[in-house]
């Protein structure tokens, strides 16, 4: 039975910062950013939008086209979680209006976790092949103001449907995964930004893509040159590249350098200009391969490399379906990504240093420009939500 991603929408905040605006404050030359990690602009959360109106919002156009209404299975992946107890993806369940009959829980393993949502789907509609599950990657990239990780910040959420038969991407059986206990990059509960050990998470991402290749290629067979395309974690485009760079040299593949990156080159447009998404991050990368490539992608091979600090990582494959391009949200994302606001550095420092009040009142948040839902405010330490369609 084919099973693997029926629908895909995404969604992030309405505001972002140019890193030309972030290399005059911090006085770098803006080509470190742009061409050095290979970004260019990052998506900043207002106050008013968390991982759960980031989640409903990508997944309101799967809603609005009736796609949730055979899902009994809400796996919620996040490392900016809002709850140590209560699952974000319960609050996405209520703002959705979503059937009773579902089990929703949050999964938790840095960027990974999306993979690790869609590989537990799979399992599930195997054993049930006429429902759906959804998997909502949502996430929040935030690094302390000045240290080296500020300008790979981000944020989105990026919603998918796995089913039978799927009109997007079919997931094949081989997969090969690793896990091994680093401290690369953390966040413990007690701090609102991660810590990492930059230099050191670059080397542990590569390490162990290596380790999951092998593993993928032992079971598969397979080879580099078997794939048309490849989707990678990007915690920054240059990651990616580097990344692959790496496990070509490896494994000995004669193909020029840039014949090889042009296979990934797709895949990272949206990234550059939208931050890292943590557990999204790998999955927005495939929206912009489906969304942006001028070549029908009908039947080929796409590769993918999950990667989650701490670490686990995966590669497994896909096989692009024909007809997919009917399936796409490509429009509504292309419009989004275009209609930004940018902000001011001080705009930007401004929003980054508005704290969630921690001491249970009452609390109603300014309102800026979101999706269909917003985080309009806090009391007796409870989230309230608003929903802005009619
Ligand atoms: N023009 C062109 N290139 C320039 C430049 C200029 N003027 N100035 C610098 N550069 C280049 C540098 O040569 C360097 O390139 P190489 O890596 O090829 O040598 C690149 O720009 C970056 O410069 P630095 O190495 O000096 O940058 P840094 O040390 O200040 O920051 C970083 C780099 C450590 C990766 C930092 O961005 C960081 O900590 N990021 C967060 C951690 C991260 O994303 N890790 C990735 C793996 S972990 C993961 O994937 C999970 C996750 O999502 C977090």
């Amino acid at each position: 039975m084919n099973i693997g991603i029926d629908r895909l929408s995404f969604y992030t905040s309405n505001y972002f910062v140019d890193l030309k605006t972030l290399a005059k404050a911090r006085s770098v030359d803006p080509d470190k950013y742009y061409v050095g990690i290979g970004q260019e602009k990052m998506g900043i959360p207002p106050p008013d939008e968390d991982v759960v109106t980031l989640a409903a919002s990508a997944a309101y156009p799967l809603m609005q086209d009736g796609e949730l209404d055979d899902v009994e299975l809400f796996l919620f992946a996040t490392e900016s979680g809002i709850d140590q107890s209560k699952a974000a993806g319960i609050y996405v369940h209520g703002l959705l209006e979503m059937k009773r009959r579902c089990r929703c829980v949050e999964l938790k393993q840095a960027c990974y976790s999306g993979t690790a949502g869609l590989q537990l789907a799979i399992g599930f509609v195997a054993r049930n092949p006429g429902k759906k599950a959804l998997v909502i990657a949502s996430d929040i990239a935030r690094y302390e103001l000045r240290s080296p990780g500020e300008a790979t910040q981000g944020c989105g959420a990026v919603a998918m449907v796995i089913s039978a038969n799927p009109r997007l991407l079919s997931i094949e059986p081989e997969c090969g995964y690793y896990t091994e206990d680093v401290m690369d990059f953390w966040r413990p509960n007690y701090r609102l930004e991660a810590l990492v050990d930059g230099k050191y998470s670059t080397m542990v991402y590569i390490h162990t893509l290596l380790e999951s290749w092998k593993q993928y290629a032992e079971q598969s067979g397979r080879s580099l040159v078997d794939f048309d395309r490849f989707c990678y974690h990007i915690p920054f485009t240059k990651m990616a590249e580097k990344a692959h760079q790496k496990l070509a040299h490896k494994l000995k593949v004669s193909v020029g350098k840039e014949e090889m990156l042009a296979l990934l080159e797709e895949s990272l447009r949206y990234s550059r200009i939208m931050g890292n998404c943590y557990a999204g991050a790998m999955y927005i990368g495939l929206a912009s391969l489906l969304e942006t490539a001028e070549e029908d992608l009908a039947s080929k091979r796409v590769g993918f490399y999950s990667y989650g600090s701490g670490c686990v990582g995966e590669f497994f494959s896909g096989i692009v379906q024909p007809g997919y391009r009917e399936f796409l949200y490509a429009d509504q994302h292309r419009n989004l990504l275009a209609n930004r606001t940018e902000l001011t550095y001080q705009q930007y420092e401004d929003i980054f240093n508005y704290g969630v009040p921690t001491d249970g009142g009452s609390y109603v948040f300014p309102q800026y420009k979101t999706g269909p839902f917003r985080f309009s405010g806090i009391s007796q330490h409870k989230r309230e939500y608003e929903t802005l369609t009619s």
